[in-house]
């Protein structure tokens, strides 16, 4: 199986976080987000653990809260000990609204609003993630009229490509994001950031890509990340105290996806920390990640109900399901392939190749092509797409007006409703 919480019991029905998804979807109906909670906080702790282990006082696993942000999970990953990335005003009001201490919040962007910088100065966000020359001075002004000294970290663009899709590769010099050591801009940014008194440099932040599997490219990362440290140390006396290498670690949506050992993956990119400041003579500093897919994905799971079956005799099938591209955008989006299971037929030979489409009135409206089902998979029939805790309810939307599934939270053997169904009264809300 893709991922130890996913099961099949003696019924021949599939399991999740040791709990039967055939009740579930009767319990709470289709469709549904299910979220492993005991998994999030076991992926939270491979990082945390490893983090402890191998790097220095001050080093810290932020979630990249992007990936999923409802009330609830801010309160999870804080009880392990994890900061956030946050990135807009409504993930800052989320986290507040949660009881999360934003002290430990890193607020990222690449366009930052006055309103949102205020915000975050309201609720005293602790670290500003500073994407480029305007938002620094819009970030220092704002600082300096409320008489404080706001720290920030520099968003730097390595120049590395991370051979992952196109929309996630974030790391190259011509992203939209932060500001490029190879064109002399990073340094330039630097010299300004130390003029101003109302910020407090600590330390560079750069983001590679996301969803990677490449071999050696968060450790290229450090390294031209640390190249780049002790030259501004060199030509500016200033020695950064932090280096956040982002997030990035890729995830198993399919069998043949590589796994990828967070444990083992670290200890190579803190050997390669430690070696690499050993060789420039420089201190080693904290060091920050910020895991997004890596914590949520594997604890998702999404059940949909079976609605038709369309046999287009010698060209294709199509298994219709009553959600879709609205709750999971990604194969639309990136082509990327979730696997689909038979939640109520487990045992059953998978013989029926078929698209399995959602209910949108759009032939891209694909959750998963070519999926393997059974032979007699008919209205009524339960289907689970798995690892959808990671950008799913996230990128969710309203198309065709299609209300957002609930979220449930499945914890040793219960299961909780952490976001309700939404219902055709909240679709019509903000009608005036
Ligand atoms: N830090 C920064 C600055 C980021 O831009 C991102 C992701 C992360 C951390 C977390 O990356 P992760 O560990 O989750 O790979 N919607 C796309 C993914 C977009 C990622 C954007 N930035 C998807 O569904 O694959």
């Amino acid at each position: 199986m893709l991922c130890a919480n996913i099961a099949v019991n003696g019924e021949g029905r599939l399991t999740f976080a040791g709990q039967d998804t055939t009740l579930l979807a009767q319990k709470f109906g289709t469709p549904l987000y299910l979220l492993d909670e005991d998994r999030i906080r076991e992926n939270c702790r491979a990082y945390t653990q490893a983090f402890s282990r191998l790097f220095p006082a001050g080093s810290k696993v932020l979630y990249a809260s992007k990936a999923n942000a409802f009330r609830r999970i801010y309160g999870i990953v804080q009880e392990e000990g994890l900061g956030v990335d946050v990135v807009s005003g409504g993930e800052i009001y989320t986290a507040k609204a949660a009881g999360f201490d934003l002290k430990n919040a890193y607020f990222h962007g690449n366009n930052k609003t006055d309103d949102e910088i205020c915000l975050a100065m309201d609720c005293g966000v602790g670290t500003f993630v500073v994407d480029g020359e305007d938002e620094l001075s819009a970030v220092a002004a704002e600082a300096a009229r409320r008489g404080i000294r706001q720290k920030i970290l520099l968003r730097i663009t390595p120049g590395i490509d991370p051979h992952t899709y196109e929309a996630v590769a974030t790391g190259k010099v011509d992203s939209k994001f932060g500001v490029a050591i190879e064109t002399g801009q990073a340094a330039e940014l630097t010299k300004a950031a130390l003029a101003l008194p109302s910020v407090e440099l600590y330390g560079f932040h750069c983001h590679v890509g996301s969803q990677v599997f490449g071999e050696d490219v968060f450790e290229r990362g450090v390294a031209v990340m640390l190249e780049f440290m002790a030259e501004m140390r060199e030509k500016l006396g200033f020695t950064a105290a932090a280096l956040d290498l982002g997030g990035g670690f890729g995830v198993r949506y399919d069998e043949g996806d590589p796994l990828l050992d967070v444990g083992r993956k670290l200890e190579s990119v803190s050997a390669v920390l430690h070696e690499t400041c050993a060789r420039l003579g420089y201190p080693v500093p904290a060091f920050l990640m910020e895991p997004g897919r890596a914590i949520v994905a594997d604890a998702g799971l999404t059940l949909y109900t079976v609605g038709s079956v369309e046999r287009i005799t010698g060209y294709k099938n199509y298994v219709s399901v009553d959600g879709g591209m609205t709750d999971n955008p990604r194969y639309a989006l990136y082509g990327a392939l979730h696997t689909v299971l038979p939640a109520g037929k487990m045992n059953e030979a998978r013989l029926l190749r078929c698209d399995v489409v959602g209910k949108c009135c759009e032939s891209g409206d694909v959750i998963r092509p070519a999926a393997d089902l059974p032979e007699s998979t008919s209205r009524g029939d339960l289907l689970a797409v798995c690892t959808t805790g990671a950008y799913n309810y996230s990128m969710a939307s309203n198309y065709n007006r299609v209300p957002r599934p609930p979220i449930v939270l499945l914890s040793g053997g219960r299961a909780t409703l952490a976001v309700r169904r939404e219902t055709p009264e909240d679709l019509i809300q903000f009608d005036q």
